[in-house]
């Protein structure tokens, strides 16, 4: 697993999607899987800035996000949908029909949830995945105590889960109990994995993904079997770490040949 410690939030973000970048330099049709939550704005902002420069073009990749919750449609106000119909697909150059989420209102969730996992399948799987770090420590909405050979399933969100994602909604009482989610068995499979995770808040879960034991009590330690796993940190989220000093000495400032 290959640390990454940078001075400030922004400085992980720039650093995060320069990855992306580059990655899409070297392989423009790869297959990426794309996260949600307040961490990547920041990251989308930055993709959509570079690909206004002539930095970066999505025209011949595509995507698969990696959730979905359970009873809202593409066109509901706090859909996955919307998020990243607002906060990347409608300014930048993907093609028609090459970006895929979850229908969170089909009929029959779990029949989705197999229809996606086969999806994905189809396209290859996942070249990069892209993640944000929960903190207690899920991936997607790998609650704790999902297997850690997961496939795309309907999960039940935790009240911490419901709770952090909360500002997103009115109320409350209006987010949803369910979501559809790439597994972690689906997120292993990926060829390449980038996590990002910023602030104090996350700080905990950080520490038991990268040094606590391989457990279901944190999902992200799952990401220790990888082969190919970058880890993107503040030093907020990296106050926890016990081997802090190695990572900085290995990577300083969170420098990383890309
Ligand atoms: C969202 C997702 C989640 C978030 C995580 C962190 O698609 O997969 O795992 O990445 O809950 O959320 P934020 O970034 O809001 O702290």
């Amino acid at each position: 697993m290959r640390v990454l410690i940078h001075p400030t939030p922004e400085l992980a973000i720039d650093c995060v999607a320069d990855l992306m970048i580059a990655r899409l330099a070297r392989q423009p049709d790869a297959v990426l899987g794309l996260a949600t939550g307040g961490t990547m704005e920041a990251v989308y902002a930055r993709l959509i800035a570079a690909h206004h420069a002539g930095r970066v073009s999505f025209a011949a990749a595509r995507s698969f996000n990696l959730d979905e919750y359970v009873g809202l449609a593409p066109d509901h106000p706090c859909s996955y949908w919307t998020y990243m119909r607002e906060h990347l697909f409608a300014q930048v150059d993907f093609a028609a029909g090459r970006t895929a989420l979850p229908r969170g209102d089909a009929a029959d969730p779990e029949a989705e949830a197999a229809r996606y996992e086969a999806e994905i399948a189809v396209a290859g799987d996942i070249s990069l995945q892209l993640l944000g770090l929960g903190s207690n420590g899920h991936i997607g909405f790998n609650e704790p105590t999902s297997s850690l050979s997961s496939l795309t399933r309907i999960k039940t969100l935790t009240h911490s889960t419901r709770a952090a994602n909360a500002r997103f909604f009115d109320r409350f009482d209006d987010v949803p109990r369910l979501a559809i989610t790439m597994g972690i068995g689906t997120i292993l499979r990926a060829d390449e994995v980038l996590l990002l995770a910023y602030g104090a808040g996350k700080a905990e879960a950080a520490a038991a993904m990268i040094e606590g034991p391989l457990a279901a009590a944190c999902p992200a330690s799952a990401l220790q079997l990888h082969r190919k796993v970058t880890v993107v940190l503040d030093e907020a989220a990296a106050s926890r770490l016990a081997l802090r000093d190695y990572y900085e000495a290995v990577h300083p400032k969170g420098r990383a040949e890309i």
